[in-house]
């Protein structure tokens, strides 16, 4: 209405008076014999009535319609599709004593908010479960309406059986042949039952590149239609399910769909039934990723291994086996499905662990194999090791990347630590003071206070962990959510604001030999 109208007003009086009346809300736009809000649309007018399921043009006041109630329609005598769907926001629907005949099988497709279907006293003789599968009704309301007595409507029966206990079955009748009228609870019709599906194996195991058939009997009078469920299958697959048994053929199986779920449905006018199985797919490990040692808590060369069964793991260290230790060992830190995510640990290592270290990983559908070298810190006490790098005491600017020593290609957030000698503490405490002169005062205070207060213990040296990030930021940080690691929250109790930026100062543990349970996970040989 509003184009014709500004075209011959100018913005006077009638011009407002039109506006005024445009914008009340539904009076103008509300189907005759209907009355409208914001939320409900009510047709009970028996004169003139409405022919079609009643519509508001504006998609803003369609998607508040919550609640629609028609009544004495004589003339409404179908729900077609893309009538009800207009209204996503709908939850109750109420349409009775009134002409309905037909409900199209998608004429709710798009309403998966409608809870409460009321289709009392129509004219329905038949109606599918077509239009109601895909909802969640709490309430589904049939009676008085002239059902014939036929398999179309054995779904109702079992819908209220499953919906209510005997004792709120609702009064409903069908006519049968005879017309004489029956109650549904009543009902009896030959070969009409819920359909069966049954998976030739429930135990799908193959091996990566073959190929594997799966079969799936679907029986049920009407005999039912079948089709395969699964998601995101990566492999080549061909399904048939115009035979009976059905199949679906995975060809050359891809290891990515390991642990993959399928599913056979198997649906007639009854109602569906499904079974389900998990591909099992078994192949030779793959190490992914493997990168040069980070430090975290200790110090980590970080891998990623493929495998199925899980592969056991060996490294090499200069070509000779690694016996495994106190101070060397081997952490999985997360696994999915066949990924496993893990960590050669070491503790403290020096110069001495320099060198080539390979992994090894084996199951027994083969092996894989892959070098790193790593370069620790040099001799001790000659201060040029990667972790005493004077610009890591640059709080300042980017305390995310304290301690942050190797090209850390995963974003991996380090917390960094000082772990080692004490004329090395010194030689930092002096950079320390360069970098950050306005901070210097206040951390060296606080670190002395951290020194003196742990010296009782006789440990080497001082050894404070600074660090702004959780104690969680494990190398591993960017694969999992779940973390093995324990996180204390931001601002812990030992937290010192300097400027604008809080510091944590924990302690690294392994120094005052703390056996804090929480850290356990992560030292070797226990
Ligand atoms: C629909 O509801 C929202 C909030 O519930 C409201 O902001 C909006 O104005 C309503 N739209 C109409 C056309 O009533
Ligand atoms: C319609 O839905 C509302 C909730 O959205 C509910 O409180 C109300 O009882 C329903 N009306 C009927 C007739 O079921
Ligand atoms: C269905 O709607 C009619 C008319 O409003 C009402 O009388 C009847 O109680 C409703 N049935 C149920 C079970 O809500
Ligand atoms: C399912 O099929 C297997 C053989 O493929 C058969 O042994 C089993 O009895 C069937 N189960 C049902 C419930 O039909
Ligand atoms: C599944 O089948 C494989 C080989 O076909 C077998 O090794 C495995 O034990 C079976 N698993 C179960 C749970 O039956
Ligand atoms: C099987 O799939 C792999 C990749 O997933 C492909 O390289 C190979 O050529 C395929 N083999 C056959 C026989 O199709
Ligand atoms: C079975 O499939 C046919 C063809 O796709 C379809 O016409 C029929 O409605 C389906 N039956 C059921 C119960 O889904
Ligand atoms: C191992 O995985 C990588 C990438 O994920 C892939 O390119 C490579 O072909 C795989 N190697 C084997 C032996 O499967
Ligand atoms: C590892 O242990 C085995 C025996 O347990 C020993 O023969 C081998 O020499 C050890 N390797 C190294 C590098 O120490
Ligand atoms: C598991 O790995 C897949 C890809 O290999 C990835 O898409 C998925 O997000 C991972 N799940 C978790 C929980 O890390
Ligand atoms: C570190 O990474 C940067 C880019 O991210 C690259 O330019 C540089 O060469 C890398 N350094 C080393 C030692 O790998």
């Amino acid at each position: 209405m509003g184009p014709w109208r500004r075209r011959w007003q100018g913005p006077g009086l009638w011009g407002l008076c039109c506006l005024v009346l445009g914008s009340w809300p539904g009076l103008l736009a509300c189907p005759t014999s209907c009355r409208c809000s914001a939320w409900r649309i009510w047709c009970t007018e028996p004169a003139p009535g409405v022919v079609s399921f009643p519509r508001l043009e504006r998609s803003a006041e369609r998607d508040n319609i919550s609640d629609i109630y028609i009544a004495n329609q004589r003339k409404l005598e179908s729900i077609n599709d893309n009538e009800v769907g207009l209204y996503i926001g709908l939850r109750n629907l109420t349409v009775v004593d009134s002409g309905l005949k037909f409900v199209s099988r998608q004429a709710f497709l798009k309403n998966i908010n409608l809870q409460y279907i009321n289709l009392s006293r129509n004219k329905l003789s038949s109606l599918s479960k077509k239009p109601f599968r895909h909802l969640s009704l709490s309430d589904l309301i049939l009676v008085d309406n002239p059902f014939k007595c036929s398999c179309d409507i054995m779904w109702i029966k079992i819908f209220q059986e499953t919906k209510f206990s005997n004792a709120e079955t609702q009064d409903f009748y069908c006519i049968n042949d005879n017309n004489k009228r029956i109650a549904l609870m009543e009902m009896q019709i030959p070969n009409c039952g819920l359909p069966l599906a049954n998976l030739s194996s429930y135990n799908l195991t193959v091996l990566e590149g073959n190929s594997i058939t799966v079969y799936c009997d679907a029986t049920g009078v009407p005999l039912p239609n079948v089709s395969w469920a699964f998601t995101n299958l990566v492999s080549n697959h061909e399904s048939d399910t115009s035979k009976n048994p059905a199949s679906l053929t995975i060809k050359n199986v891809s290891s990515k769909d390991n642990g993959l779920r399928i599913s056979c449905l198997a649906e007639n006018i009854v109602g569906e039934d499904q079974a389900s199985v998990e591909l099992t797919v078994f192949f030779a490990p793959n190490i992914t990723f493997i990168e040069s040692p980070t430090s975290d808590h200790h110090w980590c060369i970080p891998f990623t291994v493929k495998g199925n069964p899980k592969p056991t793991l060996q490294w090499f260290y200069e070509g000779a086996i690694l016996n495994e230790s106190e101070y060397i060992c081997t952490k999985i830190h997360v696994i999915n499905q066949s990924e496993y995510h893990g960590c050669l640990q070491l503790d403290n290592p020096t110069h001495l662990n320099n060198g080539a270290y390979t992994l090894l990983a084996k199951n027994e559908y083969g092996e894989d194999e892959k070098r790193v070298d790593a370069h620790f810190m040099s001799m001790p006490g000659d201060g040029s090791g990667p972790i005493l790098d004077p610009d890591l005491y640059d709080y300042e600017t980017t305390p995310n990347d304290i301690g942050d020593t190797t090209n850390n290609s995963n974003q991996i957030t380090s917390t960094g630590f000082i772990n080692t000698e004490n004329e090395d503490s010194i030689t930092v405490y002096v950079v320390v003071g360069i970098a950050a002169l306005v901070c210097t005062g206040l951390v060296i205070m606080l670190i002395i206070l951290k020194f003196g207060r742990h010296s009782k213990f006789g440990m080497k040296g001082p050894s404070s962990v600074i660090s702004n990030d959780d104690d969680s930021a494990s190398p591993l940080h960017h694969i999992s959510n779940g973390s093995n690691t324990p996180s204390s929250s931001e601002g812990g109790p030992d937290a010192v604001i300097i400027g604008m930026t809080k510091i944590p100062v924990i302690e690294n543990p392994q120094y005052f030999g703390i056996t804090n349970s929480q850290l356990k996970p992560d030292t070797c040989g226990n």
